[in-house]
């Protein structure tokens, strides 16, 4: 397997092409962003544990019948993926309040929400990733009927699976981020990362934060929550 051009640069992540035409290699970095980009920084060795993560969750979920775009881990930083083309959706899987939801609705953050909320944002930096509804996806030709249903099912699927997983090392998920590639053949499978940059994920019993929110809210110890991650994970 070569390591061929680089075909984009994201804030978390390198995309390269390979001498085999459907597959990508994704480079995991350090660099951390919030605030739309507004906060830069950087999370020492976040990029391998982020891959180590990611490969773990997508390998997992793949056993359980969940189309990703994951081949395998190549090295600390990179894994293999398939080629698919990003829909330029973010969506949004919560099951406890935090967040742009706390703050849009006044719900105290670590609220248990009734029923599991789905949200879609546009994936689009100059506008900020705006909030957007499945007449706009539509309407903006971003995702057909068919698609929309095959992504929402996936979703509610995958964090039945991922509430479990994370039950199991006395985490609870309290919301997460998923993105979803298209290959060449039409397919829509998951694609993108799953980790704590994405995941907000909180310590069963303390309620201690294991994520990103550390890093966004300037907590302190950040480091030390991606890798007790890490270690909850591979000691499982
Ligand atoms: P939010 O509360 O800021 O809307 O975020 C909800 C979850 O989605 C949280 O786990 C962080 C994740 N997320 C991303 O990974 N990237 C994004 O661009 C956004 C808006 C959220």
């Amino acid at each position: 397997m070569q390591k061929l051009e680089m075909l984009y640069e994201g804030k978390a992540k390198r995309v390269y092409k390979t001498d085999v035409d459907q597959e990508y290699i994704v480079d995991y970095k350090d660099d951390a962003t919030a605030l739309n980009g507004l906060k830069k920084g950087t999370i020492t060795d976040k990029g391998i544990m982020n891959n180590t993560i990611s490969s773990i969750l997508f390998e997992m979920l793949e056993g359980k019948g969940i189309k990703t775009h994951f081949i395998k881990k190549l090295s600390d930083r990179e894994m293999l993926v398939k080629k698919v083309t990003i829909v330029p959706l973010e969506v949004l899987v919560r099951n406890y309040a935090a967040g742009s939801l706390s703050k849009r609705y006044g719900i105290p953050e670590g609220t248990k929400m009734d029923n599991t909320i789905l949200e879609f944002c546009y994936k689009n930096d100059e506008l900020g990733d705006p909030f957007i509804n499945e007449y706009h996806i539509r309407a903006m030709k971003l995702a057909e009927e068919k698609d929309i249903r095959t992504i929402e099912n996936a979703a509610l699927r995958i964090n039945e699976i991922l509430i479990a997983f994370m039950k199991e090392i006395g985490i609870d998920l309290v919301d997460f981020k998923l993105e979803f590639g298209r290959t060449p053949e039409g397919e829509i499978i998951l694609a993108d990362e799953i980790s704590p940059d994405t995941c907000r994920l909180w310590d069963a019993e303390t309620h201690e934060k294991l994520d990103k929110d550390r890093f966004r809210r300037d907590m302190g110890k950040v480091e030390e929550g991606y890798m007790e991650v890490v270690r909850r994970i591979c000691e499982k």
